[in-house]
């Protein structure tokens, strides 16, 4: 009988999947995926609806993305960043960040390569790094500020490195690294000759006086890295799947290799719409960096009344909390007393780690706040009680 190839017979079902089965059985409040339980914008929907009814979108788009948008994301980047992209060579839009990330490893990483990974990792990244025959290395944040040991990462780096895949604003964490951190990264980049696969999808969400700064605008830094970033999280549209890779046009021909034999071109009308999205003045960027500042400080209350430590996130929809005053056990087990006893669902990061670092994790949660007020507001009510179970 034909079975699974062994380049994905290890991969599990993802911990999302568990822990949303979970969260249904019991009725719990999820905080666990970071999906948006509030709407896309509806001006961003007319768009939609407007494309798709314009009779002209409605077959396959260009395999690197329409004109239109490709031409606002190089503005997007010219505007926020002032990075001078070419919207013909140096753009590539892909199905969501996943597939450009995807896209990228595939098209810049030859088996038997090594690529850096800062842990923890979004969880599609390892799996990448594998089916493209190369190897990950693990360089682990440490809490309870997040930071890496600039002399671990050093020590990661081989004559195999080929790539290092970059998160900021990270998720889990809610780091923006700081214009130090992200210097150290490019001077062993540089150093070694590395590429920079710099995932940005968090890149409007950011707090306070946080400033989120692209690797690529970094002094050498341009011509060795692959920004990637995605509508989803910006317009509160993660079910429109529409991404992007943008950098240097010598770079993204890999990307644009690797993406036509995957996607060839993603949906069409969608396309249209987030170019109109891309454009929307700064007052919209404003107006969503308050909505997410003012969910973080429910969600930051809910865990003050629960009693669970953590760092306040500069950046992204995610905290991760620190359980260990209020329950002896893993994550996991702690992901599932508090669905099955107390109402309200998050994601235990054991998987955002290789097994030997997995022990840094141990005693968080990731919690997520892009949810209605109402839900942040009762998930606070019902998380108070592991403060009372604790008296
Ligand atoms: C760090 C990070 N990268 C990439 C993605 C995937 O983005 P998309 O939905 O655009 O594929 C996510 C989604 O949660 C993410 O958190």
């Amino acid at each position: 009988m034909a079975t699974a190839a062994r380049r994905v017979a290890s991969f599990g079902t993802t911990i999302f999947t568990e822990i949303n089965v979970l969260a249904q059985q019991h009725n719990a409040l999820n905080l666990g995926q970071g999906r948006p339980d509030f709407d896309t914008p509806p001006d961003i929907i007319a768009q939609l609806v407007a494309a798709l009814q314009a009779g002209q979108y409605n077959q396959y788009a260009p395999g690197p993305g329409t004109p239109s948008l490709r031409r606002a994301v190089a503005a997007h980047a010219a505007r926020f960043y002032g990075l001078e992209i070419d919207p013909e060579r140096g753009v590539i839009v892909t199905a969501g960040a996943t597939e450009g990330i995807f896209a990228a490893v595939l098209g810049l990483v030859d088996p038997g390569d090594e690529v850096i990974v800062i842990e923890p990792f979004y969880d599609s990244y390892v799996p990448n790094i594998l089916m493209a025959g190369a190897t990950p290395v693990y360089v682990p944040l440490h809490p309870p500020q997040w930071t890496f040991d600039p002399a671990e990462l050093r020590a990661a780096f081989t004559p195999k490195t080929r790539a290092l895949i970059l998160n900021t604003p990270h998720n889990p964490c809610g780091r923006v690294f700081s214009r130090e951190e992200l210097a150290c990264i490019a001077e062993l980049c540089i150093e070694h000759d590395v590429t920079v696969i710099a995932d940005e999808v968090y890149e409007h969400l950011i707090f306070d006086d946080a400033r989120h700064i692209p690797i690529a605008t970094l002094p050498g830094m341009f011509e060795r890295t692959v920004t990637v970033s995605s509508s989803g999280k910006a317009f509160s549209a993660t079910g429109w799947k529409i991404g992007w890779v943008y950098g240097h046009p010598d770079l993204v021909d890999g990307v644009a290799r690797a993406h036509q034999f995957i996607t060839f071109a993603v949906h069409h009308p969608t396309q249209e719409a987030i170019a109109y999205a891309l454009s929307l003045p700064d007052s919209y960027y404003r107006g969503l960096k308050e909505l997410y500042e003012h969910k973080r400080q429910l969600l930051l209350q809910a865990l003050d009344a629960a009693g669970l430590p953590y760092r306040v996130p500069e950046g992204t929809y995610f905290v991760l909390a620190d359980f260990s005053p209020v329950f002896n056990g893993t994550p996991l087990e702690f992901a599932r007393y508090l669905i099955s006893e107390i109402g309200v669902a998050g994601i235990p990061p054991e998987t955002f780690y290789c097994p030997e670092h997995s022990h840094i994790g141990s005693k968080y949660l990731r919690f997520s706040f892009c949810k209605n007020d109402e839900t942040l507001l009762q998930a606070g009510e019902r998380l108070a009680k592991l403060a009372i179970r604790r008296r």
